[in-house]
């Protein structure tokens, strides 16, 4: 048994935040963020909108658009490392909110990377029989962990939320995935405190990035996860119909589209839009390609994302 995909969604809050606010915000400028990182603009969530109402959002869109009662849904799987409490995880409040209690719901902590580990388990849940019809989401509120004085993050994040529902099938779908994770470079990117270790007196949970070296370590790591993609699965060059990265900065796309000998018309973008939304970039992005009709049944994808922890991971999938 395989899983394919059978209905995707997204959701952005209304809130656009442009680089010009920004350069009213700290010393900046619209130049220098387009030039180094491709984003144009971000979205905001609202004082009282949290990770799990955008992911809800974006599960509805994913129920409707693939036309299935929500009740057929048999497990729940989210991406965040924005959660809105310690617990119940985000999953579980999804499952409050769509009415559909009963089915395992859990969360993924896995930074950027989050969608594409929440896939993969999604994937292998199904490969086994455990589950028929999961509903995956990738859904984050990155601003609550911004240091809005800190120009060398804030001009980088934005929020938003992504789903997918999988469904059983005969022939995959999902037909290749790839996983890994360095926790040597933990120091490199991250959040600075949390719950066991709290924030300073006065202080606030921060994200940290030592931007320059996170991107040659990116850049390295996703040129040899699509090596490993392109060697093991023998593809041909011209066989991969879209690419639909992680949506970090438009330089480390571009250098491993090239790596993928993939030409950019074919590399789907959301990054001058949406900035990095972490685990919600790729399901967004992918739901944004099928949606104006890019994306085409029978197409050959390949997703992928890479973020703190480090992890990485990528998604070979036949749409
Ligand atoms: O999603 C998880 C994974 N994350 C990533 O993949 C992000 C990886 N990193 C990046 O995307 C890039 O490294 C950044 C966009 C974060 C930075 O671009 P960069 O080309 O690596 O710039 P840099 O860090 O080497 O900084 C260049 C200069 C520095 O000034 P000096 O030392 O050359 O005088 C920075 O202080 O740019 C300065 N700078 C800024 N200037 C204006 C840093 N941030 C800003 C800013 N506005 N917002």
């Amino acid at each position: 048994m395989y899983s394919r995909i059978i209905g995707t969604g997204r959701y952005l809050p209304k809130r656009v935040l442009t680089n010009f606010e920004l350069e009213k915000m700290v010393d900046t400028s619209d130049e220098w963020i387009k030039t180094r990182t491709g984003i144009s603009e971000r979205h905001i969530a609202a004082d009282d909108e949290t990770t799990s109402d955008l992911a809800f959002h974006a599960a509805k869109q994913a129920i409707a658009t693939a036309e299935i009662a929500a009740e057929t849904i048999d497990m729940i799987i989210v991406g965040t490392t924005t959660p809105d409490l310690v617990f119940p995880n985000v999953a579980c409040l999804v499952q409050e909110r769509l009415g559909i209690a009963g089915c395992p719901a859990f969360s993924v902590e896995t930074a950027c990377s989050g969608f594409i580990y929440a896939l993969t388990i999604a994937d292998q849940f199904v490969r086994t029989g455990f589950a028929r019809r999961p509903l995956v989401i990738g859904a984050e509120t990155m601003s609550r962990i911004i240091d809005w004085t800190d120009r060398e993050t804030c001009v980088l994040f934005g929020d938003g939320a992504g789903a997918v529902i999988l469904d059983a099938a005969e022939q995959p779908g999902i037909i290749y995935s790839s996983l890994g994770a360095d926790g040597r470079y933990r120091k490199l990117l991250e959040a600075d405190s949390g719950i066991s270790k709290a924030p300073g007196q006065g202080e606030k949970t921060a994200l940290r990035m030592k931007g320059n070296e996170v991107f040659k370590v990116a850049v390295r790591t996703l040129e040899s996860m699509v090596d490993d993609v392109i060697e093991k699965n023998d593809l041909a060059q011209g066989e991969i119909d879209w690419f639909v990265p992680h949506q970090a900065n438009l330089r480390i796309i571009a250098a491993t589209a090239k790596r993928l000998n993939i030409p950019m018309e074919r590399v789907v973008l959301t990054v001058a839009e949406h900035g990095n939304t972490s685990a919600a970039s790729v399901p967004m992005a992918l739901d944004t390609a099928i949606r104006d009709g890019r994306i085409q049944r029978g197409d050959l994808l390949l997703l992928e994302a890479f973020g703190g922890g480090f992890t990485w991971g990528a998604s070979l999938i036949r749409y």
